[in-house]
């Protein structure tokens, strides 16, 4: 169940009413609920639990120390892809050996730090990463246990932006290539072959796609260990989505009960990349309507968000649904307006020919599903300061990210 439920004709996050919240911290916030971050992570673990299994939380898709920290203490490891994500799931208590590295471009310097740091893995991407990665790890006069990024070429179904696993795609090793690149892992000193790895796009509203590709991967897993090439764990990625608006995902127990069979035989430890199906129906943007504003041509409802908050609608074209956080708004009769921010774009809008009741200056509105790729995507275009985010537990809440500052922006820059 939603944790964003209204109580008394006010839209809550579990107990906190988001009229009271809003008053306190000011809006554009972003809502994070800590009971739906437990349920959606408790919900892997119910569907894996017969197999061993690590639950790498994909730090990219909220990175906020206070969300890490909550799934950290609830047993969650971390899938990390730079050397500032290594230091965020580091500082929540996240430990380095439920840590893998992913990620196309390391540098030399994240690669010592994540070794320095004795982390799970390295998902290695290209057979230049691999010798680059050797190198290192022998210098440092250690091993680096890796899995390879296997691209298995198969068509997830997303959004072009976000699928990653099709040929054309500039992530993992073609799968045509995967064995012999293992053959050239094994012979190098610095390297402990130990994994292998396939994600292969983001939202995906089907597991068999992933299914597909798992078969895939075992496939090829069996081939090297006929080449005493022993891999002990299989990292599935991430990947499974969430309902933004009519879609229908496969639930965890859905996409396990399709995936497992394959993975029991390998009789490996099984790695999951979860980032989106975590985090992103835990929050919400909350943000306040400004103006009205009627062309003749369009209705507009300005509200304080804008595209630096949430760029998922001008850059993907996605749905958020969006809701009045005062229920007797939703009586009012329905209009067809665009939601749009402040900054100096066309591009700059929450939602574009939206049926929505009609609200008025200073109504506050929920923009939903926004946890995941939501702050973390923002950015201080036009200088407006980041969001603060807010992290709630029942009735209570912790301000996890204060609102920045006009201070905070300018932070780091001089005049010559
Ligand atoms: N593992 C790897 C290697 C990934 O590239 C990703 C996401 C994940 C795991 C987590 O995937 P998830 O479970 O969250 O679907 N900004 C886009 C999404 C980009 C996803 C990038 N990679 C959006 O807002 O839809």
């Amino acid at each position: 169940m939603s944790p964003f439920q209204y109580r008394d004709s006010e839209l809550c996050c579990e107990e906190v009413s988001l009229r009271a919240l809003a008053a306190v911290v000011g809006t554009p916030a972003y809502v994070y609920s800590k009971a739906s971050l437990l349920e959606s992570l408790a919900g892997y673990g119910r569907a894996f639990h017969d197999v061993p299994h690590v639950v790498c939380y994909s730090v990219k898709a909220n990175s906020n120390l206070g969300v890490l920290s909550v799934l950290a203490k609830a047993g969650a490891g971390a899938d990390i892809v730079s050397g500032g994500e290594l230091y965020r799931a580091l500082r929540a208590g996240v430990p380095p050996k439920k840590i893998i590295f992913s990620g196309v471009g390391k540098s030399r310097d994240e690669m010592r730090e994540a070794l320095k740091a004795d982390i799970l893995m390295f998902n290695v991407e290209s057979r230049a990463e691999l010798r680059v990665l050797d190198e290192v790890a022998l210098e440092m006069g250690i091993r680096a246990p890796v899995a390879l990024r296997v691209n298995p070429d198969v068509d997830p179904q997303t959004h072009p932006y976000i699928a990653t696993g099709l040929k054309t795609s500039k992530f993992g090793i073609p799968y045509h290539e995967a064995f012999e690149a293992y053959e050239e892992a094994a012979t190098l000193k610095g390297l402990e072959v130990i994994g292998a790895d396939m994600h292969i796009g983001s939202q995906l509203t089907k597991a068999t796609p992933v299914a597909d590709a798992v078969a895939r991967v075992v496939a090829l897993v069996k081939a090297l260990r006929e080449r005493r090439i022993e891999i002990r764990m299989i990292d599935i990625g991430g990947g499974l989505g969430i309902r933004y608006r009519d879609e229908k995902p496969p639930t965890h127990q859905e996409f396990a009960t399709l995936l497992l069979p394959a993975l029991r035989e390998a009789g490996v430890t099984v790695l999951l990349e979860p980032g989106r199906s975590i985090v992103g129906n835990a929050g919400v943007l909350l943000t306040r309507v400004l103006y009205r504003k009627d062309t003749g041509a369009k209705k507009f409802v300005v509200v304080d968000g804008a595209m630096n908050d949430l760029i998922r609608p001008s850059l993907y074209g996605s749905y958020h649904e969006i809701v009045p956080v005062d229920q007797t708004r939703c009586a009012r009769d329905l209009e067809t307006v665009d939601v749009v921010g402040p900054i100096c774009e066309s591009g700059d809008f929450l939602a574009k020919d939206r049926e929505l009741a009609q609200v008025e200056p200073e109504d506050l509105l929920a923009v939903m599903s926004a946890g995941a790729y939501g702050f973390v995507m923002a950015s201080n275009y036009n200088t407006r300061p980041r969001a603060v985010e807010v992290l709630v537990d029942g009735n209570r809440y912790t301000i996890v990210r204060r609102r920045e500052t006009y201070e905070d922006l300018v932070a780091g820059e001089t005049a010559p």
